[in-house]
């Protein structure tokens, strides 16, 4: 792998594929042993929708839909902060930083249905394109190869049956004490790739030149293998 002056641009990785593919386990472990900063999106967005639901931003219509009443210019006044690292990122909302409450049934699927906004998505490019400015970096995304970053070196579209990603999730809320049935998970996975894929503005879909990579009866270390390999092929 080449590694870039600061003049340079700098190496970017995408890993984008469907909620409960594994790409955050696979991200941050790519991160460790590259040393490159971990991007994750979906923290992103689901700081945002945090931050909007907790300033009181968001209404409900008469059909009982949530909606927000933000543009693009409120957006970069919401109280948050993201702080790149090597293998993590860090978010503070109010100078506090968050955690497992940006990761509840809830907040996931208020997240799910405001990734659909233009304005939404334009200030969450616009925050993962700055943290990338500082250094080499590896992309936890669902558009990263598409329209965040068309330049990335190296593009992963990582997938696996949508049973297969509904227990990894279950396992995921169990360790942290959140009770929920696998049906429901199953359900919460599928409905998720549903607004993921026909949303509007950038849908989740494969890039042209994506390595496609099926991680169901993969091991992670087989994965992340895999993956650093084409990187240094490649970057
Ligand atoms: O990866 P995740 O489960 O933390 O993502 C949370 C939600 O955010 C998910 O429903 C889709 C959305 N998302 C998105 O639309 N685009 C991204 N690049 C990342 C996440």
């Amino acid at each position: 792998m080449r590694w870039h002056k600061s003049n340079e641009r700098q190496t970017i990785i995408t890993i984008d594929g469907p909620a409960g593919s594994g790409k955050s386990t696979v991200c941050k472990e790519i991160a460790k042993k590259l040393g490159l900063i971990y991007i994750d999106s979906g923290a992103i967005y689901r700081a945002i929708a945090y931050a909007l639901w907790n300033t009181e931003q968001i209404t409900t219509d008469c059909n009982g839909k949530w909606f927000p009443k933000i543009t693009y210019g409120t957006l970069s006044e919401l109280p948050l902060k993201f702080e790149a690292k090597i293998g993590s990122i860090e978010i503070y909302f109010k100078g506090n930083i968050l955690a497992s409450e940006i990761r509840t049934p809830e907040i996931s699927m208020l997240t799910s249905r405001l990734s659909k906004l233009k304005p939404i998505r334009d200030f969450a490019n616009e925050i993962q394109r700055k943290i990338a400015s500082k250094g080499s970096s590896i992309v936890d995304g669902r558009d990263a190869a598409t329209v965040v970053f068309p330049d990335a070196c190296l593009k992963i579209y990582l997938t696996a049956s949508p049973e297969i990603r509904a227990s990894r999730r279950l396992e995921e809320y169990k360790s942290r004490g959140v009770n929920v049935t696998f049906e429901q998970v199953l359900d919460e996975i599928k409905q998720r790739d549903l607004n993921d894929t026909s949303r509007e503005h950038a849908p989740l879909k494969i890039a042209e030149n994506a390595v496609i990579v099926d991680t169901s009866s993969k091991t992670i270390h087989q994965v992340v293998d895999y993956i650093i390999k084409l990187a240094k092929e490649q970057c």
